[in-house]
């Protein structure tokens, strides 16, 4: 996920484009860059860091132009700096292309380009892609729109793009597939952007480009659309109505509420490129140096803080049940403080989303002095963790902004589960039948989730009759517990209720003294192997009083006759729960702290990444 904008028009291009890189600035935040056409060339600016850097970096330097496109980046190929940013440029230095998303088969690509004499600069997927272009343009006798078309055609993957030619001052091309762009269009002049923000103050007449459209947007010709197979299409003008904040966060309240939306793509995203059914497949690319010793290690310790550690015990409970492998789940602040037992047979797997974590950071040093082999899942490309660690995967969830965190969580439980799906698969720990049953069961995940988002109004109702608590409780058995935990944790950290997670069984020990009419419990009571079990936690509850807010399966029936509210999920594996159930709980949270009138995205006393100890 990045940040495009681009300007054609009588005013000063570069002024445009940077101020609409910080309105986009929430969409990618690691490096940025922008070209400016002036007088048959173009120059090109950028710069890893924020969009301020960038301007401190171009201070001094000719940024005259009245056409130019700029990019914030938010790394998925190669790290974030100077080279890497985007714009990237043909080999002739004429066509400077911006890019948001990830072009699926640029290894291939890129290798056929090498062997007709390219040469790359930066690791990324964009360069090779701006290359194909110039090789169709240079061979044959298609305009640079055309080419554009036709090397669009040969691409697998997602994007939008802006590009611009330095023989032609007066024309932008833009396109896209799966990543927004919307074509603002003023008197004389054209605007382009991954979302309306940088465009709203000069006009509010847009065109919202559509899958597999391709505009030519020119001075002298207006603004013409194809599809990328070729077909003219009308472009249809839209008058924008919003205000610049709702923008900023998509038309949601809040960056929460956008996250927690985005996780039926942001789940594809994570496994995007990594499972196959008809092949039967799963793979982790970056873990496959380690594969053969991660598949013989005689164990795996998590190490994690807060909702990152919640995902490291569902992951153990995958590892184990899947894989076989023994798991410990440690929180890094305490693994680093006592001396742990670890060797050279060790894995140490850090989760964080940032991937800047002090405490997280701290242990893996700890760990590598011992002789460990170092994992990370991160959702930061080029993060201290990442770099840090011998292999990985990324989340590839995309900037998450709200201080509590969403998809981040899902994200990292998809790759846990992946992980386990690829060593059980390899040791031999889990049956071919079982193992393709999963994975078409992944593969089905997004689109159960966006049914679960449909239960978003039953939630905030079932909200408004507990707000004003004092205390919750949320129960949850064998991989479902963990949600228990996250589920307190998210109303803890934005609604300041305090609120525990039990293991459903453990509550008699304790919490149940806690139970009366005032007390509403949260129960992931979904139909599993432990079904039977948390109906007779649910009595227990029930008999001294207490409030039952139930996630069940659909088409449960007991459950639903003795709790209070249930909020439905769709039938999934066992094993996946955890994907669907965390969405309820996390809307419920969102709705209670909004109803209590606290500040959802940046909660008191917190920060998003914990960089201190
Ligand atoms: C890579 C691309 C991905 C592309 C795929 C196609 C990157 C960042 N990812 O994904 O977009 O679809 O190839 O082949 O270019 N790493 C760590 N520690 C971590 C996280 C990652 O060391 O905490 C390392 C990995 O070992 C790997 C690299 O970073 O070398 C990229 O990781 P990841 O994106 O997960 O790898 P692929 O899935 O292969
Ligand atoms: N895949 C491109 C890159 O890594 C674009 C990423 C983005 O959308 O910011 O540079
Ligand atoms: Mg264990």
């Amino acid at each position: 996920m990045c940040g495009i904008v681009a300007y054609i028009g009588p005013q000063n291009a570069y002024e445009i484009v940077i101020k609409g890189l910080q309105r986009l600035e929430y969409r990618g935040y690691d490096s940025s860059g922008v070209a400016i056409h002036n007088s048959k060339k173009v120059n090109v600016f950028k710069q890893k860091g924020k969009v301020q850097d960038l301007i401190d970096f171009a201070a001094n330097k000719d940024t005259k132009g009245k056409l130019a496109i700029g990019h914030t980046r938010w790394a998925t190929h190669g790290l974030p700096n100077d080279i890497n940013a985007h714009p990237h440029q043909s080999g002739d230095k004429k066509i400077s292309l911006v890019h948001n998303g990830i072009i699926e088969n640029y290894a291939i690509l890129k290798e056929e380009l090498e062997q007709r004499g390219h040469q790359f600069e930066s690791e990324t997927d964009t360069e090779v892609l701006v290359h194909l272009i110039e090789e169709i343009h240079k061979n044959s006798k298609y305009d640079l729109f055309d080419a554009v078309r036709i090397a669009l055609n040969e691409v697998i993957g997602a994007y939008a793009i802006v590009i611009i030619n330095s023989d032609n001052p007066n024309e932008l091309i833009a396109a896209r597939k799966s990543s927004p762009l919307v074509v603002g269009i003023g008197e004389e002049e054209y605007f382009c952007a991954s979302d309306a923000t940088p465009i709203i103050e000069y006009t509010k007449n847009v065109v919202y480009l559509e899958d597999g459209e391709i505009a030519q947007i020119s001075l002298t010709n207006g603004l013409k659309l194809k599809t990328i197979a070729n077909q003219e299409k009308t472009p249809y003008i839209q008058e924008l109505e919003m205000h610049l904040e709702a923008l900023e966060k998509g038309g949601y309240d809040h960056f929460m509420l956008k996250e927690i939306y985005e996780q039926p793509q942001s789940i594809k995203d994570s496994m995007r490129g990594r499972i196959s059914i008809s092949k039967s497949k799963v793979a982790l690319g970056g873990i496959l140096d380690y594969e053969e010793k991660l598949i013989n290690a005689k164990r795996l310790i998590f190490v994690a803080c807060g909702t990152s550690w919640h995902a490291g015990l569902v992951g153990e409970y995958l590892l184990e049940e899947i894989a076989r492998i023994p798991v410990e789940v440690e929180y890094a602040s305490e693994f680093r403080y006592r001396n742990p037992i670890i060797g050279e047979d060790d894995f140490v797997i850090a989760i964080s989303q940032s991937g800047e974590t002090a405490d997280t950071l701290a242990a893996l040093k700890l760990a590598k002095e011992r002789g460990a082999t170092l994992m990370g899942i991160c959702n930061v490309v080029g993060s201290s963790i990442s770099r840090e660690t011998d292999c990985g995967s990324y989340t590839h969830a995309g900037p998450e902004i709200g201080v509590a965190s969403t998809k981040a969580f899902t994200a990292q439980v998809t790759i846990l589960t992946l992980m386990a799906m690829m060593i059980g698969r390899r040791k031999g720990t889990i049956t071919n039948k079982r193992f393709n049953r999963l994975l078409v069961e992944m593969k089905a995940i997004p689109d159960k989730l966006k049914t679960v988002l449909k239960e978003n109004d039953l939630i905030e109702k079932i909200a408004k009759i507990y707000y004003q608590s004092t205390n919750a409780l949320y129960l949850g058995r064998g991989i479902n517990f963990p949600l228990a935990l996250e589920g307190a944790l998210k109303l803890k950290e934005i609604s300041y209720i305090h609120a525990e997670g039990y293991p459903a069984a453990e509550m008699k020990h304790g919490p149940i003294a806690l139970i009366d009419e005032e007390m509403p419990v949260f129960v992931i009571a979904t139909k599993d192997s432990s079904y039977e079990k948390i109906v007779s936690n649910i009595q227990e509850v029930k008999a001294r009083k207490g409030k039952i807010i139930a996630i069940v399966t659909q088409g449960d029936k007991e459950v639903k006759k003795i709790a209070d509210h249930y909020i439905e999920i769709p039938k999934c594996d066992e094993l996946l729960v955890p994907l669907l159930a965390t969405v309820p709980l996390q809307l419920l949270s969102y709705h209670i702290a909004l109803l209590r009138e606290c500040n959802v995205d940046q909660p008191r006393n917190l920060a998003k990444s914990v960089t201190v100890e």
